[in-house]
């Protein structure tokens, strides 16, 4: 199965940008860097990385996005992650950006967006195709919604989605409405996280008031029957993200992952990473902890697989030579 798994080409739907920073890459930032104070000793930077729980995993995020300073920064991130993306032979990739945390750390929106270029062109370069989806931080409330929107409608190359992300608990999603209207209005699909860290009520929130087209980890769907089958019957795609679940303790174990009702409810589930090395997580290992787990033949995998494509927002899904 890990061979086959390997093999399949893949699309990765749900990684944050800074959440995706490996120890390489940290390791090239941090010696840039050395005023930020992340250890540039590989031996250190994988006990520092290594998870622990979500207080620490928030404190090496922070630390990665505070060594991100002008464009070379983005650029390092964006091949990085592409590098490993190829290894996994993942095709194609939606990857969010949180542009307000990076202007707010006193980076131009210019640099950031010719990191992001530079970066995607060496991805294409090596047979990965990158889109961005650039987030509002939910927990920073309008402002960063009104510059994250005005950053979003100077439509930058490869952008093709307008996302919320951050906690969720205190942070209501119908606030953000006129935002994702008018990122709409523009040509952009929507993709809030919902139902991650709080109750299915959110992700109604986020389907009715937001208009989500994919819904961002969507755990909580299973808690009401009714919003499980409005999800089938509407095939409006979950980006599950198990490792992610499993390590920000909101399930127990991949085996007691709420994927397999999901599936059973008929709802089109994709399989994502969120923040992979964070987490310890790859998209092979996705794959193959939910084959275990579901005790998945070949078929099945492909299927999810399959699932990824057809929830993208690649032009013409099914037209490309990904399968
Ligand atoms: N930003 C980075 N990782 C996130 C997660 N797991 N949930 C919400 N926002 C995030
Ligand atoms: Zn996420």
């Amino acid at each position: 199965m890990h061979s086959f798994i390997r093999a399949l080409p893949k699309v990765e739907l749900h990684v944050h940008l800074v959440g995706s920073a490996g120890i390489d890459t940290v390791l090239e930032l941090a010696r840039r860097h050395p005023e930020a104070g992340v250890p540039a000793d590989r031996d250190e930077l994988e006990r520092f990385y290594t998870f622990r729980d979500f207080d620490h995993f928030l404190k090496v995020y922070w630390a990665v996005q505070s060594m991100l300073k002008g464009r070379d920064d983005i650029h390092t991130l964006v091949v990085g992650l592409a590098r490993e993306l190829a290894r996994q032979n993942v095709r194609y990739a939606e990857v969010t950006v949180t542009p307000y945390n990076h202007m707010t750390d006193g980076m131009p929106g210019d640099e950031v967006l010719a990191g992001l270029e530079s970066g995607r062109a060496i991805a294409a370069g090596i047979g990965v195709e990158l889109a961005w989806c650039f987030d509002i931080p939910g927990e920073k409330g309008l402002p960063a919604a009104r510059e994250t929107l005005a950053f979003a409608l100077n439509r930058p190359e490869g952008l093709v989605s307008f996302g919320l992300g951050g906690p969720e608990a205190g942070v209501g999603r119908a606030q953000f409405a006129p935002f994702f209207d008018a990122a709409r209005d523009a040509g952009l699909h929507c993709v809030p996280h919902a139902g991650e860290t709080s109750g299915p009520e959110t992700i109604w929130s986020a389907l009715r008031d937001l208009k989500a087209e994919r819904i961002g980890h969507g755990t909580s769907c299973v808690e009401d029957p009714a919003l499980l089958e409005h999800l089938a019957l509407k095939g409006i795609p979950l980006e599950v993200c198990p490792t992610s679940n499993v390590r920000t303790q909101q399930v127990a174990s991949i085996g007691a992952h709420p994927v397999r009702q999901m599936l059973d409810g008929g709802v089109v589930v994709t399989l994502n990473t969120d923040d992979p090395p964070f987490f310890g997580a790859t998209l092979e290992g996705e794959y193959l902890a939910v084959a275990t787990a579901l005790d998945l033949g070949h078929a099945d995998v492909a299927r999810l697989a399959e699932n990824a494509v057809l929830a993208s927002f690649l032009p013409n899904p099914r037209k490309t030579p990904l399968l």
